[in-house]
């Protein structure tokens, strides 16, 4: 059967794959000619992705990238949510919720960067309140594990010599530090560690005898979580096709991080331990400073699974290290292994206020692009259309080969060691890349 155009939410699953369309040429000034007679073939897709936008500089890159990038070569499906600010305002922010639940429902999403509201943008956008972080909403509402993996890229060299495959950062987003009781102790006096139970029946334990002022800190986690936890980390390590490593302090702390250790074993054990060896894949479970010591010597190229407070500062070491936010994406992925693709930058406010006023921007749209090509992988790869997942694969191609001829944005242009850069606005780049794509796919 023949489609017009896109229809967001259509499930239709009786089409052929490919079918031949007009395709729009967008010649290098950045103009739009329909040339009626010159067809391409358009990927058709099954299922739709769920389609999340965002906020200021990204949301701008996120139509471009749709219109230069993939409206011309795929029969792009999706059920489209608007996450910009305005409109969870005007919808209580009922609106990421629905997109959570779609994401539930069809498996695959894709979301552009949001503002997350504090007192400031409440001000800005005349907000009624202030909204929680969607990203938080959305993780919630799947219990999922976000993992960064960094885009490499020839020319760009992360600042660590040994590493030549990406790093991919699992961190555990729930309780320890970030969700902490706090206790300032004045003088001397006992703490001691109180369980009661259901039946009131108390335990206790002192941690410490104070002769004088301290502090004190009250840590939990929920074995629910951290099971989890590491169900996702195995179910995208095996995804990846990457060996999965996981590091605590169970030397020191034998209960708590013991905790998360036996866990991890436990699940591998019962649930991945055949699966992995038939993929030929390795878990290996070792010390943090022993683990941080084999990551520098490493040549990359594994999943590295943390509790709370490690993963959040060992990502934004590997994200520094690797060169830039800008070439870095992030996915959530679900214990029951669904998925949601984003970049790991925000919203790139300074850029959107030149836009605003009609300056040139260079706002690097690479993260945003890998976030679509990860998408539209999964969506291929669950629905058997081989075209969708070449098309991510050249797409990613592309992007990188565009950099490494020397055309690239002003973040890029600055850590870069290729020679004779182009520095390229913010479209400008997206249609180079569009260029180097038509060359690849022979258009
Ligand atoms: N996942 C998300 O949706 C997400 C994540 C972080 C921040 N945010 C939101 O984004 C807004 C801005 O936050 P921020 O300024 O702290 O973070 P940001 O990531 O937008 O910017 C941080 C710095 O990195 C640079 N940068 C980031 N991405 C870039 C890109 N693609 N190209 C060129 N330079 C880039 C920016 O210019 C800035 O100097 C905030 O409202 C925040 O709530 C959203």
């Amino acid at each position: 059967m023949q489609r017009k155009s896109k229809k967001h939410g259509d499930s239709d699953m009786t089409f052929r794959n490919i079918r031949k369309v007009p395709t729009i040429l967008r010649n290098p000034a950045g103009k739009n000619d329909t040339e009626e007679g010159v067809t391409m073939s358009r990927i058709m897709m099954k299922t739709p992705l769920v389609e999340m936008d965002g906020d200021e500089m990204t949301r701008i890159i996120w139509k471009m990238i749709k219109d230069d990038l993939l409206l011309p070569y795929i029969d792009l499906k999706t059920e489209y949510y608007d996450l910009g600010l305005v409109k969870r305002d005007e919808t209580d922010d009922r609106i990421t919720i629905e997109a959570a639940e779609a994401t539930k429902k069809y498996g695959v999403a894709v979301k552009c960067a949001t503002i997350t509201p504090n007192a400031a943008r409440v001000r800005e956008y005349n907000l009624k309140a202030m909204y929680k972080s969607p990203n938080g909403t959305i993780r919630a509402a799947l219990d999922g594990t976000v993992f960064r993996a960094p885009i490499l890229v020839k020319g760009i060299d992360p600042y660590v010599r040994t590493w030549k495959k990406p790093i991919i950062m699992a961190r555990h987003a729930y309780g320890d530090v970030y969700k902490n009781v706090e206790y300032r102790v004045e003088g001397p006096g006992t703490a001691e560690l109180v369980f009661t139970d259901t039946d009131g029946k108390e335990t206790r334990q002192v941690i410490h005898q104070f002769k004088g002022p301290g502090v004190l800190q009250g840590l939990h986690n929920l074995d629910a979580s951290i099971e989890g936890f590491a169900r996702s980390c195995f179910a995208y390590a095996l995804d990846q096709k990457m060996d999965l490593w996981f590091s605590t302090k169970d030397t020191i702390s034998k209960i708590y991080d013991g905790n998360f250790k036996e866990i991890f074993e436990k699940i591998y054990e019962n649930e991945y331990k055949e699966k992995f060896e038939a993929a030929g894949l390795e878990f290996f479970y070792t010390l943090i400073d022993d683990a941080v010591a084999r990551v520098m010597r490493s040549e990359g190229g594994f999943l590295w699974a943390l509790k709370n407070y490690d993963g959040d500062v060992m990502s934004d070491m590997m994200a520094t290290s690797f060169g830039s936010l800008a070439m870095m994406t992030s996915v959530l992925v679900s214990p029951t292994g669904i998925y949601e693709y984003e970049a790991a930058h925000g919203t790139v406010q300074r850029h959107y206020y030149k836009h605003l006023k009609g300056e040139t921007t260079s706002t690097n749209s690479v993260a945003t692009i890998f976030a679509w090509t990860g998408a539209l992988r999964k969506r291929g790869e669950l629905d058997g259309i081989s075209e969708l997942m070449d098309f991510a694969d050249k797409l990613e191609e592309a992007t990188l080969e565009t950099i490494e001829s020397g055309k690239m944005t002003g973040d890029l242009a600055l850590i870069t060691n290729i020679e004779n850069v182009e520095k390229l606005d913010t479209e400008g780049f997206i249609l180079a890349i569009r260029e180097t794509l038509d060359k690849k796919l022979g258009v």
